[in-house]
């Protein structure tokens, strides 16, 4: 099957109305939503969701960020999404972020840099599961 990955539109992005512009950059681009919810994430799925970081530093303001308000969560599936997907979000400093990435032309803070994505195939994998359940992954063809 096609490869998945896992785009997260943080707190930021919902409170600065930019949902719909990073929905559209992933549509015209040609990948196909295959789930997507609007949602106010528990302390302990954020903490799941960043196990790997619980050792950093910013651990607790990042978790605190994260829940400072609804959150979308969506999986996008079509070629090579996982690296495409990370390119057009741009790097996670949005300093080094390109402009025409996502980040590179919204936000200028590490600690509020608007979306997130799966850094490999694995990890989309295991992000998806996480949050979401089988039964809420659609499938239908695209015209594209
Ligand atoms: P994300 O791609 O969601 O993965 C981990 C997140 O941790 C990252 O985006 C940032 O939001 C956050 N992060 C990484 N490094 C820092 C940092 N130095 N200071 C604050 N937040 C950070």
């Amino acid at each position: 099957s096609a490869e998945r990955t896992f785009i997260m539109i943080k707190p930021d992005g919902v409170q600065r109305g930019l949902v719909g512009q990073i929905v559209q950059r992933f549509e015209q681009r040609g990948y196909k939503l295959v789930s997507m919810k609007f949602t106010q994430p528990t302390k302990e799925l954020l903490e799941e969701h960043y196990a790997d970081l619980k050792q950093k530093g910013f651990f607790p303001s990042l978790i605190a960020y994260m829940l400072s308000g609804p959150v979308v969560p969506m999986v996008w599936e079509g070629k090579d999404v996982v690296k495409q997907g990370r390119q057009m979000l741009g790097q996670t400093n949005p300093l080094a972020s390109l402009p025409g990435s996502i980040r590179g032309d919204f936000s200028i803070d590490i600690g509020r840099n608007i979306c997130h994505g799966s850094d490999s195939v694995e990890s989309a994998q295991k992000e998806i599961a996480l949050w979401f359940k089988e039964t809420e992954l659609t499938q239908w063809k695209s015209s594209t």
